[in-house]
């Protein structure tokens, strides 16, 4: 196609191709962009300058992106008077990577939000935060450094799914009868008759291709920790099943690279005293065993022995160190281990709600929603975005943090394989804040820095892209 919502694409570049699971990305790929609503047009602006300077720089005119915009939000009502017209919908399919500012999420009923829409129709299951600390950001605990995770957000399902029912209503009142006198047959577990409904839906499928991608991601950065976040001690069949179906999926698709954490302490049991018995292993491994009922014994003697038969001889001796690790935690526990001994995480795979929270709970800690990107993949398709909204009130006064769009950007030309355009973006980015160069919300919270306005921090960042290059040449 020739053109989306009138606006020719641009003749000068090539789609991103996507063929077994891999993208194929040309020299001048055509990347469409939102630029969002509110602040999202100065931010957008301050980005993509950023953005073409570390191309340029990096790759010196051998490589460039062909920008092509797509509308969504009040810009696209104003000309096209809808919120999101199909043609947006259509060029992100069309091209499929895409990049997007925050945009307004109009209140009153029946407009479609385009997030929701995009994650629909092209699946992105998969939302992705990473984390870190850049130097001298401000932040409210004493070792921001060592926060450095990314999440992997379940996208789709959970409570996200949006069935409820309204209390009140007659299908909540329907479906609680229902539960009541049929599938609780009028025991002493009921729901209580003035209660809204909702439903919680989490699927093996939902679940393993979510952990699939958190430990494929593992795989390719050299991360070497992936925890999977629940709350299966009270949700044993949605949340519990998650714990469960991670470490299946993990033990089956990844054999070669994974070890589990108790398979971990199994091993080294083992290799710390080769002629450890199967129920002697078995007991330092869940100490006070003698007192455990005598299935829960066997059970135990069983996971120990398999594990050894079907794996000691790849990840006995020591091997198993140089594994991926594959555990869980609770759900309120991850809660206080990210602020207490953040160093200890590193990949979080989390059903959508704990995802929703823990995302939001760690980027606290290393500067908020100001510098907090993020991106919704699914196959074939990824769209990066800020996390913050559109912060109406300081809209196209220049005063606003980009950083949020820009790492956004770094996230996107890691994900097409640019890392030299990556690396140049961060570095300066983190060289600028550490100069004191900083929007307002930062000078506010560091003493001795200078505020600058949006587009000079990005200014800025650009200067200090060619001192990078100076001390990489040197
Ligand atoms: N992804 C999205 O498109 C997205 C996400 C969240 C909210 N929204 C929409 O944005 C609008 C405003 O929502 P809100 O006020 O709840 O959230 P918001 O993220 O816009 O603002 C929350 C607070 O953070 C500050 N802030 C946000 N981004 C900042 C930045 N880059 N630099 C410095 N300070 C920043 C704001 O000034 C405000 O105090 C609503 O219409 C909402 O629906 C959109």
């Amino acid at each position: 196609m020739a053109s989306f919502n009138g606006v020719p694409v641009p003749s000068n570049g090539q789609r991103i191709e996507y063929s077994g699971g891999k993208y194929r990305v040309p020299d001048r790929p055509i990347i469409p962009f939102i630029e969002g609503d509110g602040t999202g047009r100065d931010i957008w602006k301050a980005s993509v300058r950023v953005f073409d300077a570390a191309v340029e720089k990096a790759y010196g005119g051998k490589r460039s992106v062909a920008w092509y915009e797509v509308f969504a939000g009040e810009k696209s009502k104003a000309r096209f008077d809808t919120w999101l017209p199909d043609d947006s919908v259509n060029a992100v399919r069309e091209f499929r990577v895409a990049i997007k500012g925050p945009l307004t999420t109009p209140v009153g009923g029946g407009i479609r939000s385009l997030n929701v829409a995009l994650r629909q129709i092209l699946d992105l299951y998969c939302c992705i935060r990473p984390v870190r600390y850049y130097s001298g950001v401000p932040s409210p605990v004493k070792h921001p450094e060592r926060m450095n995770v990314v999440i992997f957000r379940e996208n789709t399902e959970d409570v996200y799914a949006g069935i409820e029912w309204e209390q009140g209503t007659p299908d909540a009142a329907r479906l609680i009868e229902f539960l009541n006198k049929d599938m609780l047959k009028g025991g002493k577990k009921q729901i209580r008759l003035d209660s809204g409904v909702g439903i919680k839906p989490m699927s093996v499928t939902g679940t393993k291709r979510l952990v699939r991608m958190a430990i494929q991601y593992a795989i390719d950065n050299g991360r070497k920790i992936v925890t999977l976040v629940h709350k299966g001690n009270i949700q044993k069949f949605t949340e519990g099943a998650f714990r469960k179906w991670g470490y299946e999926l993990a033990t089956e698709e990844f054999r070669d690279k994974v070890v589990t954490e108790r398979e971990s302490w199994i091993l080294d049991n083992k290799d710390k005293n080769p002629n450890l018995t199967v129920e002697q292993n078995a007991s330092l491994i869940e100490p006070g065993l003698e007192f455990a009922t005598d299935d829960f014994r066997q059970a135990l003697y069983q996971e120990v022995k398999h594990c050894l038969d079907s794996i000691y001889v790849g990840h006995g001796h020591g091997a198993w160190k140089k594994k991926i690790m594959v555990n869980d935690r609770i759900a309120d526990s991850i809660f206080q281990q990210v602020v207490t001994r953040a160093d200890e995480y590193s990949v979080l795979a989390t059903p959508n709600l704990n995802g929703d929270y823990i995302s939001d709970a760690c980027a606290a800690q290393v500067g908020g929603l100001g510098i907090a990107p993020g991106a919704n993949i699914g196959d074939g398709y990824a769209i990066f975005e800020a996390t913050h909204g559109t912060a109406p009130k300081y809209a196209d006064k220049d005063v606003i943090n980009p950083g949020s769009v820009m790492l956004s950007g770094v996230m996107m030309f890691r994900f097409l394989g640019w890392n030299e355009a990556a690396d140049m973006i961060e570095q300066s980015l983190e060289r600028t804040i550490d100069q004191k160069k900083v929007t307002y919300d930062f000078e506010r919270l560091m003493p001795g820095a200078t505020k600058v306005k949006t587009s000079e921090f990005a200014s800025y960042m650009i200067g200090n892209m060619s001192a990078e290059l100076e001390a990489a040449v040197k």
